[in-house]
Parts: structure tokens; C-alpha cells; sequence
């Protein structure tokens, strides 16, 4: 059964290969995890099927406005409802943390992320052009209310 809590820091070493799979050059290292979560205006979950993680993400809650920092599903246990999961928890947070807005940026061209993220109710506000290199975009997308 698939249950999710918060992160904690000995869940960084478990999570680093998923996040090596699955964004590759732009991997986050653990350091940067480290100081996510050393930071108290953030929220991070993971996701455990049977005491094994498969997939994370984490929220920056600055009143009125929450943004999603990442979303992870190892890619076995994709389509399984566990990015839809952990997407539902932080909007949890969000909403607990009295924002009334939630951010995210997506490639133009992760059409998976971009269809759970419609699916959630969050719409497109802006793109930008070349954010993650040439011809390269980012959409930025809004959910309001949280
Ligand atoms: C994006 C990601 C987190 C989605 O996680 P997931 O657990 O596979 O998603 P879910 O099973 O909860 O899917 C929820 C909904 O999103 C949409 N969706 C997810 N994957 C999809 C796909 N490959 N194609 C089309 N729609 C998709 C569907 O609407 C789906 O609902 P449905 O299965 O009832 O049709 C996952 O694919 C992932 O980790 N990708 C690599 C990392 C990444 O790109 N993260 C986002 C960075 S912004």
C-alpha cells in the first residue's frame, strides 16, 4: 500500500539515484537537498510502497504564494497515481500554510507533468522562452485557490 510522510534527512542518500534517473544533468546533489530541508519555510514528502520510496516532492511556502521545488516518481512506479498523491499532499500544505496561490515551472515539452498539472487544476500563466537553454521553454503554472 502506498502512504506518504514527510522527508527527513536520511531519506537523501535513498532518494539520490531516483533523482540521478530522473533528472539527469539537472540532478539536484544531496547537498541541495540537505539545505531544502534545513530551511523551515518548506515542506517535503515522499512516497513509500511497501517501505520503499518511489517518488518525492517538495513545497516553498512564502504566504500568499506556495511553489512546488520538484515532483519525482521513480520511473517503475510511474502511472500509478504517486505524482497525483504527492502533488495532493503539498497543495495540503500549501492550503494549511494559509497560501492562496500555488507556482510551478515546467518544461514545455514534459507532457506528462504538464498533464497531471492540468489535471490538478492549475493553468498556464506564462512561458519562457529559452528558460532551460536554447528552444528550450518553461511554462509557469498557476493554481488559485491553493
Ligand atoms: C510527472 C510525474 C511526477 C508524474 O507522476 P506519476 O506518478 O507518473 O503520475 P500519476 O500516475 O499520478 O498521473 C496523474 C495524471 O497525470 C497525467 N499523466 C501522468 N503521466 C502521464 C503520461 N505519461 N501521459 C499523459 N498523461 C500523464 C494523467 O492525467 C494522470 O492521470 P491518469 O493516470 O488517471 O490518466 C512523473 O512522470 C515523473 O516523475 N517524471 C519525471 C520527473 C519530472 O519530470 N518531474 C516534474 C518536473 S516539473
Amino acid at each position: 500500500m502506498m502512504r506518504t510522510r514527510p522527508m527527513r534527512w536520511w531519506d537523501i542518500a535513498t532518494i539520490m539515484p531516483l533523482e540521478t534517473d530522473l533528472f539527469g544533468s539537472t540532478a539536484w546533489s544531496p547537498a541541495q537537498f540537505w539545505g531544502e530541508l534545513a530551511q523551515g519555510n518548506r515542506v517535503y514528502v515522499v512516497a513509500e510502497d511497501e517501505a520503499e520510496i518511489v517518488g518525492y516532492a517538495g513545497l516553498l511556502c512564502i504566504p500568499p504564494t506556495a511553489d512546488v521545488q520538484t515532483i519525482a516518481v521513480a520511473s517503475r512506479a510511474q502511472r500509478r497515481g504517486v505524482g497525483r498523491a504527492l502533488l495532493q499532499e503539498l497543495l495540503t500544505a500549501a492550503r494549511r500554510a494559509e497560501c492562496t496561490e500555488v507556482l510551478l515551472e515546467v518544461r514545455a515539452d514534459n507532457a506528462s507533468a504538464v498533464a497531471l498539472y492540468a489535471d490538478e487544476g492549475f493553468d498556464m500563466i506564462a512561458r519562457r522562452s529559452g528558460y532551460y537553454g536554447p528552444g528550450e521553454d518553461a511554462l509557469v503554472m498557476r493554481r488559485r485557490p491553493a
